[in-house]
Parts: structure tokens; sequence; C-alpha cells
């Protein structure tokens, strides 16, 4: 087992990290370390076309990597089976939002540092292959192992000898030593690495240069490779072996939505008794640093905690008493308040608007959406539901918030985007998160 090492990687240089001439970082990350030094790249004795390529790389967690190993003077392609996403990248548009991100595309492709394809060909000719796929559970909540395994199975062909292959999607445990397994049965003498995404979505430009780095491989040499591609960004890598890394990231998700539905149950025992959790919530954490973390409640939705909490529960044999807990209370949140509402009002005969169908506040990613599930329970139970969100571009059926203020009888925030805390209504308003400021009773 590799002992724990947690390192410091800034360096100075000022030429590229291939050794070719690349123009300045754009200032607004000139905080962060420095990329690697000359000596660093390429990593192997081996020459390629490109630093990096991130497979998956026009999505939520690749795209803001690529742009920022590109804006760190890195060479990066792109290569997704996405060609829309790929047409829009090359176009310097982002597939979705992502603060800060837009002009730093721009900049790496002006700079000739972002290229992004369809063709799996490109995987190839790059020094360090990223993976970064999705890896979803399915509608029986079974986490599918096989998931990137099958994917870089389709594109074995294009792997070669002294490649660093660095594992970046949340994987069930034991994936690593597959795919580690897979390049060796097929003759490939290449690095494999697992190095957990841990940014939010909407923050990756700013925690992608902040955050510490989880690292792991099998030998100390892949880490190092490893440690010097992750040192482009960020002044701190956790060493890990690989088993830690992946139970590291599942326990990280996991923690997070536990805590969430400890607060969804706080919020429901109050409500039930009349009494307003987040005036409870403030009060004791008022001056007390041992509260403070204790989170408002609302919808703990969105792709990666729910599904990462029922990788762990598999992971257990399905005896995850807390994981599955934690479940029942986050996803039994919409159905509670509606229950609420009805006993509020005559909700069949009730117009309800829904703001906000983001899976959280300042988003426009509807994946895994506690709003939808709110959605489908009052069709069945209201009369009838008008949804609203400014930033969500997939839903044809979705309203101007106009309108929906004026056709609702009744109003429940869905996602707390922040534009809402300025709405101006005499209708009842349903705010687990206690946006408006009026309290969170239903
Ligand atoms: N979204 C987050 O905030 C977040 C944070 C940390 C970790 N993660 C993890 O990162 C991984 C990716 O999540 P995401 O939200 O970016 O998903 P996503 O669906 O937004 O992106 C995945 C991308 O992979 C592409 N893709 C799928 N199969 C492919 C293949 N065979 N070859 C090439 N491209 C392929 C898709 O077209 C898509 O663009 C997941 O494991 C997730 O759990 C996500």
């Amino acid at each position: 087992m590799a002992p724990l090492r947690v390192t410091a990687t800034a360096s100075t240089r000022s030429a590229s990290p291939c050794g070719r001439l690349r123009s300045p970082r754009p200032a607004a990350y000139r905080l962060g370390p420095d990329f690697p030094t000359q000596e660093d790249w390429p990593l192997s004795g081996t020459t390629f076309d490109h630093d990096v390529v991130v497979v998956g790389g026009c999505g939520h967690v690749g795209l803001p990597l690529a742009i920022a190993l590109a804006s760190r003077g890195l060479d990066v392609a792109i290569q997704d089976i996405d060609a829309r996403a790929v047409d829009l990248v090359l176009s310097g548009e982002l597939p979705f939002m992502e603060d800060g991100a837009q002009e730093v595309l721009q900049q790496g492709l002006a700079a000739g540092r972002l290229t992004a394809t369809t063709d799996p060909e490109v995987i190839g000719r790059s020094e360090v292959v990223v993976v970064v796929i999705g890896t979803p559970v399915d509608e029986h909540l079974n986490p599918d192992p096989h998931a990137v395994t099958k994917a870089l199975r389709e594109s074995l062909g294009s792997f070669r000898d002294g490649q660093l292959v660095v594992l970046r999607s949340t994987v069930y445990p034991g994936v690593t030593r597959t795919i580690e397994r897979l390049f060796a049965d097929a003759g490939l003498d290449l690095d494999v690495a697992f190095c957990p995404e841990r940014i939010a979505e909407g923050r990756a430009m700013e925690e992608l240069f902040t955050l510490p780095q989880i690292v792991s491989a099998r030998t100390q040499d892949a880490r190092d490779r490893a440690a010097k591609l992750f040192g482009a960004l960020t002044p701190s890598v956790v060493e890990l072996d690989p088993e830690e890394a992946e139970l590291a990231k599942l326990f990280t998700n996991n923690w997070r939505y536990i805590k969430f539905a400890a607060a969804n149950q706080f919020y429901v025992m109050a409500n039930d008794h009349g009494l307003d959790y987040d005036r409870i919530r403030k009060a004791l954490a008022h001056d007390y640093p041992r509260a403070a973390d204790m989170p408002g409640a609302g919808f703990a939705a969105g792709p990666c905690l729910f599904k990462d909490t029922m990788q762990l529960a598999a992971f257990t044999d399905n005896s995850y008493v807390l994981g599955h807990s934690a479940m029942l209370v986050n996803e039994g949140l919409p159905l509670y308040l509606v229950t609420r509402m009805e006993q509020a009002h005559d909700l069949a005969d009730l117009r309800v608007g829904i703001l906000g169908m983001a899976f959280k506040g300042e988003s426009d990613d509807i994946r895994s959406s506690l709003s939808y599930k709110l959605k489908r329970i009052l069709e069945f139970r209201s009369r009838e539901v008008f949804c609203t969100d400014p930033y969500v571009t997939v839903d044809d059926s979705l309203l101007p918030l106009e309108e929906v203020l004026e056709r609702s009888d009744v109003l429940v925030i869905g996602a707390p985007h922040k534009t809402y805390a300025d709405v101006v209504t005499d209708k009842p308003v349903v705010d687990v998160w206690n946006l408006l400021g009026n309290g969170t009773t239903v």
C-alpha cells in the first residue's frame, strides 16, 4: 500500500510544457500554480501530437477540464461521440452553462491549444488520455460497472504503449483494476491512474484551480505522471491507492447526500409541527461553529449524489441503511410537499406553477432534477401544472415566468435561481429554500 502523500506541485516556467512557445495564460488564472516545468513534457519519452485528449470531453466535467488544461498551455484534444456538442465547442460555444468557461474556451481555440473531434483515432495521438464519460445507474438503480470498460474496449485499437490513461469518471469500486487488466490483456504497456473529479457544476473554472487533486495509480511512476498532469492546475495533490481513491470519491458524494437528507428530515419534522426549519437552523448555527455546516432544506438532486449513493449501496450488497434512508428522505421530499399542499389547499382544483426546473440554482442541467418528479406528482394531483426556468433550453413545454405567475393559483420554488428571490406575488409560495425570505413552512 502506498503511503499517503500530499504534494505541493507548483513550479515556475516560461515556455510551454512541450517546449513550444505558447501565448501567455489568461490573466484570470495567473494566481494559480504555474504549469509543469518544460522537462516534464512529454511525460514519457515518446512524441505525441497532443499532450492530452479528454474522452467525453464535451460533457459537464470533461469540457471544463479540457479548457482548464489548455488555459495552462497544454495542447488538448477533445473526443466525444456527441457530434452536435463537438460542433458547438469548435464554434466557441458551450453546450451547457459553466461560469467563466466560454471565454477561456474561445482563447484556447484561438491559440490553437484546443481542438475537438468525434474520431477516436485522436486517442492514439495523445500522450495522456483522460476518460470522463457518464456513469449513470440504470432504471433499477443498479450501477453499470462496465460503462467505462465498454467505451474503452470499443476504442482499444487506438491506444499505444507509453500513454497515461487517467480515469476521471466516478466509477464503481474495482473498475480501475478492470481497466488495468483490459490493457494488459491487449498487450499494451501503459500507465493507468484514477483521479476523480470533485468540482461542482457551475464552479469548475474556479475549483479546478483550487481544489486538491486526488491522484491514484498502482505504481509511483504512474502516480508521478498523473501528479504532473494535475500539477498544471493546482498546487496540491493527494496520493492514494486506486481502491482507496474510488471509495474516496463515493464517500465524498455520499457524505453530502446524507447531510442533505438529515436537513430534509429535520425540515419535515419541524414542518409537521408548524415550525420553520430554516429559522431554527439559522438560530442554532448563529456563532456556533459546530453547527455551521448544517444545510438548509431543499431538493438534493442532480446527476451525481443520488446515483453515487446507489453505487455505494450496490457495493455493500444493498445493506447500506444510511444511504438508502437518505435516498428515501431526499427523493420523498416532492411527494411530501404535495401532500402538505393538499392539506392546506383544495389542490385538485388549483393550478400550480413550478419556478425552476434545473436540478439546482443557477444551472441549466435538468438531469435527475426533482422539479420534474414534483411536476409528475402535481400533474396527477392538481388541476394543471405550469413550469418555467430562465436557463433550461431543452424543454419545449416551459413557459415564461410572467405567464406562470399569472396563470397559477399556487407557486412552488423548484430550483432556487437567484432571480426568483425578486418575485412579487400575492399567491401562496411553497419555498423550502426560503429564497423569498418568508419562511419554509407549508
Ligand atoms: N457533473 C458533475 O458535476 C460531476 C462532478 C464530478 C464527477 N462527475 C462524474 O463525471 C462523469 C461524467 O459526468 P458528466 O456530468 O460530465 O456527464 P455528461 O453526460 O455531461 O458528459 C459525458 C460525455 O461523455 C460523452 N460520451 C459518452 N460515451 C462516450 C464514448 N464512448 N466516447 C466518447 N465520449 C463519450 C457524452 O457524449 C458526454 O458529452 C460521471 O462519472 C460523473 O459521475 C460529474
